[in-house]
């Protein structure tokens, strides 16, 4: 059932060009210049007259909500909120029925986002659900959602369900950018065609990253300390792939956003720590080498994730990995790919059971 890979996280990696292509099936039709999602065009008048839309999550999917953020709020200009669903409920929130609510869960048990949920629902939020389980509790408390069609996901590590969560998010965002004006339709046309060659360029980071990546792992088994940076979207990648590492492999991680080093995480900076950091051309570069040069200078060790035919940073970085140029919001579901390869191998080679990481469950459906 693992066909043929050694742990089903190995597997659900290497599924991602489909299950990305899965969720878009169906509801991308790039000739017809459409995006048909019935959830949301169905409930169109509630997004369009949102005062805002608010996230709840937890884990990994509030990682896909914080990148849903900005693509909300990039495309279609309706002003987002990303919120764990822990603090959500316990905080008495400001909900109103002019308000949107998102949920994101891989296993829709959560009990955590569930709870928030019949909150938001009782002060009279309208409630849209993104669940990969289907017909699972969160996916029948929401008024409407959208399922990502990731397919089942064993390993406790979260991998293809994100990538699934971040391709309903980029459809929501340009489909309500579309409908309101926000996101005219060249801008648009060229977006979904892009979207639509997202498995293709997974498919094509999978296979040229796959050993480069093996081999780098193996110089990080015993690093005790790491940190992930990243910049605009590629800051919730840097989160995410720091949870990746520390939940199989149980080296600590943090990820942070790369301007945010010079306000503390800096201080940590020395010989033995080593930095990923995501530096695609579209998207803050300029900021990017020169956190790499601040980082250098400190004699950190940098794991960069660049885009093919980069020069700056790949002068300096200690491994290169490459990846496509994509636009800026497809950029985290590209990086993921190495980065969660990189926690794998990792993982493996320290001898941890991936797919059981310990104290772990896959759906925590207690508080
Ligand atoms: O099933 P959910 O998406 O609601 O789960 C949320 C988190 O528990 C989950 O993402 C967790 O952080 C994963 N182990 C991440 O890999």
């Amino acid at each position: 059932e693992k066909g043929g890979y050694e742990h089903f996280m190995l597997k659900e990696i290497f599924e991602q060009p489909k299950s990305v292509h899965d969720t878009m099936r169906g509801r991308l039709l790039v000739d017809e210049g459409v995006i048909k999602m019935a959830g949301i065009w169905d409930h169109i008048e509630k997004f369009k007259n949102a005062n805002r839309i608010i996230i709840i999550a937890c884990g990994t999917s509030w990682h896909a909500g914080l990148i849903g953020e900005y693509l909300i709020e990039e495309y279609a200009r309706i002003p987002v909120e990303v919120e764990y669903a822990s603090e959500f409920r316990y905080r008495n929130p400001i909900i109103t029925d002019k308000d949107v609510v998102i949920a994101i869960s891989q296993s829709g048990e959560t009990a955590d986002t569930m709870a928030a949920l019949k909150l938001a629902k009782e002060k009279g939020a309208f409630i849209y659900g993104i669940c990969n389980v289907v017909d699972s509790s969160i996916a029948r408390i929401t008024d409407a959602g959208s399922y990502t069609h990731a397919g089942p996901e064993i390993g406790v590590a979260s991998t293809k369900a994100f990538t699934a969560q971040l391709t309903i998010l980029t459809l929501i965002a340009f489909k309500l950018g579309k409908h309101n004006g926000n996101l005219g339709n060249a801008d648009f046309m060229s977006l979904i065609a892009e979207l639509e060659a997202i498995p293709k360029r997974i498919e094509d980071v999978l296979s040229s990253t796959h050993e480069l990546v093996q081999n780098i792992a193996k110089d990080f088994v015993n690093a005790t300390n790491f940190l992930y940076l990243g910049r605009g979207y590629n800051y919730p990648a840097a989160l995410e792939g720091a949870l990746k590492l520390k939940e199989i492999s149980y080296i600590h991680a943090e990820g942070y956003p790369a301007a945010e080093m010079k306000h503390g995480p800096i201080a940590l900076i020395d010989e033995n720590m080593p930095i990923v950091i995501i530096a695609p051309k579209r998207g803050h570069y300029d900021k990017i080498v020169s956190n790499v040069q601040e980082i250098k200078a400190r004699k950190g060790k940098v794991i960069a994730v660049v885009n093919k035919g980069d020069t700056q940073v790949s002068a300096m970085a200690d491994y290169v990995i490459e990846i496509p140029e994509t636009s800026e919001c497809f950029s985290p579901i590209v990086a993921s790919v190495p980065l969660q390869l990189l926690a794998y191998y990792i993982a493996v080679y320290r001898g941890a059971n991936v797919d059981q990481p310990r104290n772990l469950a896959k759906s925590v459906t207690v508080e």
